[in-house]
């Protein structure tokens, strides 16, 4: 408790807020068997991720997805797994729909994030779920030749096929 009121000082009053507003968040809209990621972030989504999925993970309703609370089961499956790494890499394209909205944008690829930090951020945005994301595991996606937003987009249409992403 000492040590996570020193780093709510550290950061101020905005991170106090938006961790205030994640628990409320997570109250109200996460589903049973999907658990929140717990407040904070790390540095590498706070810089890269939340101008659009918000400091909760919580997104905006039609236009970036909530991630927040919708990707425990792909971080138990293999092909999730390997969808939620690839998505952060390449990036994602094509028409999703996300808590009963149509969203059609188009998820930047972060391939300058390192391994370690992406396995940190999916660790965050899975919330315990499924084993721990390791620098390793990226770096076998991250080697994989001719992916692009589309291809990934792609794995997400199947993932939403088989029910694995809602
Ligand atoms: C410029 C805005 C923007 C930024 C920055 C961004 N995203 Fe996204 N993200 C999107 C959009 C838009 C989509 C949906 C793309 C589509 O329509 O397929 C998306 C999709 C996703 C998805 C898949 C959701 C789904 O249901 O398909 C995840 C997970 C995700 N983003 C995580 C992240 C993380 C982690 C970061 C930081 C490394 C990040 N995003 C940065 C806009 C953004």
């Amino acid at each position: 408790m000492k040590l996570r009121l020193a780093r709510v000082a550290r950061h101020g009053a905005a991170r106090t807020a938006s961790t205030l507003g994640l628990l409320v968040l997570g109250a109200a809209t996460v589903p049973p068997g999907q658990a929140a990621p717990k407040a904070p972030p790390p540095p590498a989504y706070v810089a890269a991720c939340q101008s659009c999925h918000k400091a909760d993970g919580s997104g905006v309703p039609g236009v970036f997805p909530r991630i927040a609370g919708r990707m425990g089961s792909a971080a138990q499956s293999a092909a999730g797994r390997k969808w939620m790494i690839a998505n952060l890499i390449f990036g994602q394209s094509g028409a999703i729909e996300v808590d009963g909205k149509p969203i059609r944008g188009i998820m930047p690829a972060f391939a300058r994030l390192s391994d370690a930090q992406i396995a940190e951020v999916l660790n965050w945005i899975s919330a315990g779920q499924g084993k721990p994301f390791t620098a390793g595991e990226v770096a076998s996606v991250r080697a994989q030749p001719g992916m692009n937003p589309a291809k990934v987009g792609q794995m997400r249409a199947e993932l939403a096929k088989a029910g694995v992403i809602k």
